[in-house]
């Protein structure tokens, strides 16, 4: 008898929420426009504000030596005679960022993704990676980073092309700065600065 109860009241819970479903797939607005699958949308309806600019500092920690490294290579640059940029090399990270430049400092976030040599003519890297937040009032937001980083450079700029949460219609820049590099291990700490156009 309990067990049919229970059973049966299941089985309505279930016929509520299935036909909450159904209602709120009819009820949801359609798009207006001729085409039938876009509307234009004032942006209040996001309860979007005035648009603001943030600047982040943090330390990216790129560790590709140890028991613990956070950047490995997965793909291997062919050993021809332009593998002296590392060209096709290409490695998956997930470094710690922190705010200030120890490791042991506050993190902040991480990056996550993809790094490969893409330069035949200097060590020039494609980026593409999200900083993922997991810290005050950005924790659970991301940035996203597509560009060129050629780290022989004092101060590489890349673009952000978009971000998630409180970043939702990101755009704006990372400037990177290496502030440690050990030639033995090929670890690294580089400082960035990232302006960005956020609501
Ligand atoms: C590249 O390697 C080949 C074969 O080892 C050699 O003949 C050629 O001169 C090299 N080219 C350059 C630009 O070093
Ligand atoms: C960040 O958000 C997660 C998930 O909501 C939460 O568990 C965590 O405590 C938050 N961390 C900080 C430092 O606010």
């Amino acid at each position: 008898m309990a067990k049919s109860l229970h059973i049966s009241s299941f089985l309505l819970t279930l016929l509520i929420l299935t036909s909450a479903l159904s209602f709120s797939l009819i009820t949801a607005k359609k798009p207006k426009s001729r085409d039938g699958y876009s509307r234009v949308l004032s942006p209040a309806t996001l309860r979007l504000k005035k648009e603001k600019l943030s600047h982040l500092r943090f330390y990216f920690h790129d560790i590709v030596a140890g028991p613990n490294p956070t950047a490995v290579q997965i793909v291997r640059a062919p050993s021809t005679n332009l593998s002296s940029t590392g060209f096709g090399m290409v490695a998956m990270i997930d470094d710690p960022l922190t705010a200030g430049p120890e490791p042991t400092s506050k993190l902040v976030g991480r990056a996550q993704g993809i790094y490969g040599s893409a330069s035949l003519g200097d060590v020039g890297l494609l980026m593409a990676l999200n900083f993922a937040f997991v810290d005050g009032k950005f924790n659970g937001s991301t940035l996203s980073i597509l560009g060129r980083n050629a780290v022989m450079s004092p101060v590489r700029e890349m673009p952000v092309v978009g971000g998630s949460g409180v970043f939702r219609f990101a755009r704006g820049y990372a400037q990177a700065r290496t502030r440690k590099f050990n030639l033995r291990t090929g670890d690294a700490v580089v400082e960035y600065n990232v302006y960005v156009f956020h609501y």
